[in-house]
């Protein structure tokens, strides 16, 4: 008893004596789960200005483009190693007939864009456009298939036309469309948000609808293609329970979708920019609570499927804010702050950190609509703090968890606070270990110290730190640079195993060791 009270006294005088009360153990000894590479995935729908304008102009178009698809903004997604695409939506997808957007573009149907702002679309980015790019960015083909107002015919000429090797009808009209051979689509989701746009159809009514459908998909593309059931909204987990119960065996994955509201609801979200702390701290807590979404879906999960052999796609998330003022509101273009960028981050960590069941994530959406990646007008294009994110957080995917344990220290903000450190720590195949850390609080710094246990000494290779002048800062097409990754340098190593780090307020680190 004398030697616990002890041992008790002397943990608490290293705590207040030690200027870096933060601490991060990590154990290199042992291996966590394989961190889905799919996690760093993308969606991109018919929506705004994302395909048309943002992706897509069009080979006529003065503005640089390969073939059509804008040079600039080709060029950015390449250098992220996106892992996977989804299209065309969203709401959008459940309203698209896929016929309407192959073969010549001139004779193609033009259509309205229902959900969206209403516009009227050429359908000249269709079927051979979507999948050409995903062979031009080298990423799988997650295809969205129309339940809501499709048939089980039109979803199955679809796959037949996209992937089928055969003599028969619609591989046969792809190649007298110009391609000969199949390409590959290794995702294919069964309907979007049948709960909301995609049909409003209670689980009980859904789940048959999945297994009708996901039945004649399995027949048609056998196990070439990964089955998504359509998921939850946020935290409806009688959903995911009647989908687990009735149709696990009828899928290969289950989504969730899950958006962040920085102020009281979806009445009133918060504008992009020019936020205060009050928005700032919201912003985070809401996006914090992912962490409960995950874990409570995965719990339902687990009963039904202790195997995990049906993964958890969060095909879509992210921060939904105000579009900008004088904006088409049905477009949904808002601006990408230093608080995105930390949203991002913490998001990835909870993702990573549940590796054993999420094994997809698509944040909505790619360019110019929700928390993009990537912000256009006219030929000028700038890259969101986001992507920043994005660009340092690759080198998770397909890495190894390392189990790690983290005291940090609170955000407060008024009565309230948050954690003020998240964390993620894996191990790439070639041996080195990346560490990400993220600081939320807008006003300190903090020390951490990281030690590794089982490894014989750390040496680190280098780091990149994203931080902002302030927690709405944010990058315009006039000064693009304002949040922008540079060269970290602010840590050392205190014995061979233990590094200490002194992260900026608002900042996000990653650092590379062996
Ligand atoms: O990402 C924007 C919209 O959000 C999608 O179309 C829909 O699936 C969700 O409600």
């Amino acid at each position: 008893m004398k030697r616990l009270f002890l041992t008790f006294v002397l943990a608490v005088i290293v705590l207040v004596t030690s200027n870096a009360q933060n601490r991060l153990t990590v154990n290199a000894a042992e291996d966590g789960p394989q961190i889905s590479k799919y996690i760093y995935g993308h969606f991109a729908e018919h929506l705004g200005r994302c395909i048309y304008d943002g992706i897509w102009v069009g080979p006529g178009s003065p503005i640089p483009n390969v073939d059509g698809y804008r040079k600039d903004v080709l060029e950015a997604l390449k250098a992220l190693e996106i892992p996977v695409l989804r299209w065309p939506g969203g709401c959008f997808a459940d309203t698209y007939h896929w016929k309407d957007g192959i073969g010549p573009k001139e004779k193609r149907p033009k259509i309205k864009n229902v959900f969206w702002g209403g516009t009227v679309e050429d359908n000249s980015f269709g079927t051979h456009e979507f999948l050409n790019l995903c062979e031009m960015l080298g990423c799988d083909a997650y295809i969205s298939a129309n339940v809501g107002s499709g048939t089980v015919e039109e979803m199955v000429d679809w796959i037949e036309y996209m992937i089928s090797d055969d003599d028969v009808e619609m591989a046969n009209l792809r190649r007298q469309n110009g391609r000969e051979k199949p390409w590959k689509v290794r995702f294919l989701g069964v309907g979007n948000e049948s709960w909301g746009c995609g049909g409003q159809m209670t689980p009980e009514f859904y789940v048959d609808k999945m297994r009708q459908f996901s039945s004649y998909a399995w027949e048609y593309a056998g196990d070439r293609m990964v089955r998504v059931g359509c998921g939850a909204n946020g935290e409806d987990y009688n959903w995911t329970k009647v989908l687990m119960e009735r149709g696990a065996r009828n899928m290969n994955a289950l989504s969730v979708h899950y958006y962040t509201i920085a102020g009281e609801g979806w009445g009133n979200k918060s504008a992009a920019t020019g936020f205060g702390e009050d928005r700032y701290f919201n912003g985070l807590r809401q996006g914090l609570r992912m962490e409960e979404v995950v874990s409570k879906h995965s719990v339902v999960m687990d009963e039904y499927d202790p195997r995990k052999r049906v993964g958890m796609f969060v095909d879509e998330w992210g921060i939904w804010t105000d579009v900008e003022p004088g904006t088409n509101p049905g477009f949904l273009f808002q601006q990408n702050s230093m608080r995105d960028a930390l949203i991002a981050s913490t998001t990835l960590d909870i993702f990573n950190r549940h590796a054993d069941r999420v094994k997809m994530a698509n944040i909505a959406q790619m360019v110019n609509v929700l928390q993009s990646m990537i912000l256009t007008e006219g030929d000028q294009m700038v890259l969101t703090p986001t992507y920043h994110v994005f660009n340092m957080y690759k080198v998770h995917g397909g890495a190894t968890l390392l189990p790690a344990n983290l005291f940090t220290e609170k955000y407060v903000y008024g009565n309230n606070a948050l954690p003020a450190i998240s964390q993620t720590v894996s191990r790439d195949e070639s041996g080195k270990i990346h560490v990400s850390l993220s600081n939320i609080d807008p006003a300190r710094e903090m020390k951490i110290t990281v030690e590794f246990y089982g490894k014989q000494g750390v040496k680190v290779n280098g780091g990149t730190l994203l931080t902002a002048p302030a927690f709405n800062s944010f990058n315009a097409f006039n000064k693009p640079a304002v949040v922008k990754p540079v060269t970290f340098k602010n840590y050392k190593l205190t014995s061979p195993n233990v590094l200490e780090v002194t992260l900026p307020s608002k900042s996000v680190v990653t650092l590379e060791m062996e």
